[in-house]
């Protein structure tokens, strides 16, 4: 195990104060951690980046992000800027030898997602993406059903993720309505139904989507409207490389859903159901159950579920987002000590990437695309 890590964190907005969070509980919440120090952060101005300094527990703050990655106090920087500003960052504190903990998703254009996942394995650091959902003590135990085998053969996997913060036509234009920052609801959102899919069931083989643009313009700070750049829903199909078909369909843009990740999995002897709105818990019907009492059973996350018991040591108390976060945190570490973690990797990233962006090409082109993943 490493005996101490600097961290650099750039960016301090919802993300950024997440992984601070995460950073400042890992070592309370699980055993035998290193020393954290927080080190260093960066955001878009002196002042603010001064305010979030002392509001967070850094030691230094700056205006420009590349003295975070120059600091040789910083071993493993944060990376929770815009998405834009990924590659830039990212390939600047890998060849700085620092190991690099980044939001989802790698970045807007896919030539930059494999500049990225070159640096890394040219780095030899440990380079890691922001996929919390997969972190849950629920979605481990789904994990454990399938590798058990306890639906039976899968038939058919549906995954769905929504949430309102675009739902309303007046809601102000900002940086995730700019082309720059990607499709949209493609790599926002798909891309962490796309984790979920890549740790329970491994690659998509081929895909056809569409796209839609509910409200074309967005009103602007100081007056006027803006052309809104990029898609707030999608709806794909999916066949899965193990043979599998599934839907997705996210959307930026509906009404009443939080933070909705919803996956039906249908198996020839049950099905497994879970909900991120309700996190703590999955619904399992088993067709071994006595005819009489099939239905959907709810298991509530507990101690006996990994790894929640290092957080509460009673049953279904619940944890929550940030949470998920200070898992995340900690499969870095064990990822940093050369244990095995369950970990989004840039690797594994990539391909998550080659998946959303064989989606809008299918969308551009109105056909089924094969996704080109590298030989496994
Ligand atoms: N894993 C998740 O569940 C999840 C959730 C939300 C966002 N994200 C991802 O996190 C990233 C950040 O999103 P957010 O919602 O935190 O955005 P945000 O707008 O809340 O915060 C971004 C922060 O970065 C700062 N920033 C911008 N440019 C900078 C620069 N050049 N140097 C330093 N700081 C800079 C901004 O001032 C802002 O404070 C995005 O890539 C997004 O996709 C992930």
């Amino acid at each position: 195990m490493v005996a101490n890590i600097g961290v650099g964190l750039i960016g301090t907005g919802f993300m950024g104060k997440c992984h601070t969070l995460a950073w400042k509980a890992v070592g309370t919440v699980f055993p035998d951690m290193p020393a954290i120090t927080l080190a260093h952060l960066a955001e878009v101005d002196a002042d603010l980046a001064r305010r979030r300094a002392d509001e967070f527990g850094f030691a230094r703050s700056t205006a420009d992000w590349r003295t975070v990655v120059a600091d040789p106090q910083v071993d493993v920087v944060s990376i929770a800027a815009p998405n834009e500003f990924h590659p830039e960052m990212v390939i600047a504190a890998l060849e700085a030898g620092k190991h690099v903990w980044c939001e989802k998703p790698m970045a807007p254009a896919f030539a930059d997602a494999e500049r990225m996942a070159r640096a890394a394995r040219a780095s030899g650091k440990v380079a890691v993406l922001g996929y919390n959902y997969i972190q849950s003590p629920a979605m481990r135990h789904i994990s454990r059903l399938l590798a058990d085998g306890a639906i039976g053969t899968i038939a058919q996997l549906r995954i769905e993720m929504d949430e309102d913060f675009m739902a309303d036509p007046e809601a102000m234009f900002f940086w995730k309505h700019e082309a720059r920052s990607g499709y949209g609801a493609l790599d926002d959102f798909a891309v962490h139904p796309l984790s979920i899919v890549s740790v329970l069931f491994g690659r998509v083989a081929r895909v056809v989507c569409d796209m839609a643009m509910p409200y074309p313009d967005r009103p602007v700070h100081g007056g006027g409207r803006r052309a809104v750049e990029t898609h707030d829903i999608a709806s794909a199909l999916m066949q899965l490389e193990s043979g599998i078909p599934a839907t997705l369909q996210v959307s930026r843009s509906a009404w009443g859903r939080k933070g909705r990740i919803a996956i039906q999995i249908f198996g020839s002897k049950g099905t497994i159901l879970f909900d991120q709105e309700r996190f703590n818990e999955v619904q399992l019907y088993l067709t071994a159950d006595p005819a009489g009492e099939q239905g959907f059973r709810t298991i509530l996350s507990a101690p006996r579920h990994e790894p929640y018991g290092h957080f509460i040591p009673a049953p279904g108390h619940g944890l929550g987002f940030n949470d998920l976060k200070t898992i995340e945190c900690h499969e870095l570490i064990m990822r940093l000590s050369g244990a095995d973690a369950r970990i989004i990797d840039f690797d594994a990233g990539l391909e998550i990437e080659r998946t959303v962006h064989a989606m809008a090409r299918s969308h551009a082109e109105r056909r089924w695309i094969d996704v080109a993943h590298p030989a496994a």
